[in-house]
């Protein structure tokens, strides 16, 4: 298991990529950052509203080891968010990192690899493609959203592997959800890795059963302590019921109960 730490962080950038999300890239204040797996996740320390107590859980965006950058995909959906989204160049963040169980490296290096993410969802994938590239593995990327103006950081999803793409208003890619996407029809894959609404992230589940292959998926159940102490993210598994926070945010479908 990897080493967690408690770091404070300097923001480098932070860019507003969409009105509702907020791109914080970020570097350490003293030393280096720890090791960390694509699908792993941050506490995020919120200083500067009265109203907020607890930190805010946020995925791994992007890690790049050489720069010592640490990069955060936020949607801003409340105080602490805002405040996040709110931080400027300079500005100093606290961290817990790195928290929870990411996704797994294929065992093959010949092994097609199907990434989908919807929504918010997509923040860990750009992680994990590329460390799926580092590894000597091309991702094949289907990302989805209501509309293209949704449709997140795709020229960095693009430099790592084929992108597909649906919006449910059709703007970009095409018309309907991801698991309508004709590549999948099209196309077969050896496993693939998930990220986003639970809705979908069953109906991908659905998929992969059904073909029988590989599919790992990330919950975003919600979150408080993000250590395994205050119960609040339990999800009911084959092993009986276990912190989201701690044994996950990535499982297996195999470990799941979902009725797929
Ligand atoms: Fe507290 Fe998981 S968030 S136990």
């Amino acid at each position: 298991m990897l080493k967690k730490c408690i770091l404070d962080l300097r923001v480098l950038s932070n860019e507003c990529p969409h009105p509702r999300y907020a791109l914080l890239r970020l570097t350490t204040v003293k030393g280096s950052l720890p090791p960390m797996v694509a699908g792993q996740f941050a506490q995020l320390r919120i200083d500067g509203v009265s109203s907020v107590f607890l930190r805010r859980p946020v995925s791994v965006h992007f890690v790049d080891p050489v720069a010592n950058e640490v990069w955060f995909l936020v949607q801003l959906v409340g105080a602490g968010t805002k405040w996040l989204g709110s931080l400027r160049p300079g500005d100093v963040l606290n961290a817990v990192l790195p928290l929870g169980k990411g996704f797994s490296m294929p065992d093959r290096k010949d092994e097609k690899i199907l990434l989908v993410g919807g929504g918010v969802g997509v923040a860990p994938l750009l992680f994990l493609g590329q460390s799926l590239r580092d590894y000597g593995v091309t991702p094949t990327f289907l990302l989805g959203a209501r509309t293209k103006a949704d449709l997140l950081q795709l020229p960095f999803f693009e430099r790592l592997g084929p992108l597909y793409l649906t919006t449910e208003d059709g703007s970009a890619g095409e018309k309907g959800f991801v698991t309508q996407h004709s590549i999948l029809r099209e196309q077969s894959f050896d496993s693939v890795r998930c990220c986003g609404p639970r809705p979908m992230m069953m109906a991908v589940a659905c998929y992969a059963k059904g073909r029988n292959i590989d599919c790992e998926v990330s919950l975003e159940n919600l979150m408080a302590c993000g250590l395994g102490a205050c119960l609040c993210c339990v999800e009911d598994t084959q092993q009986g019921n276990v912190c989201v926070c701690k044994e996950g945010p990535v499982f297996n479908i195999n470990e799941l109960k979902w009725q797929i």
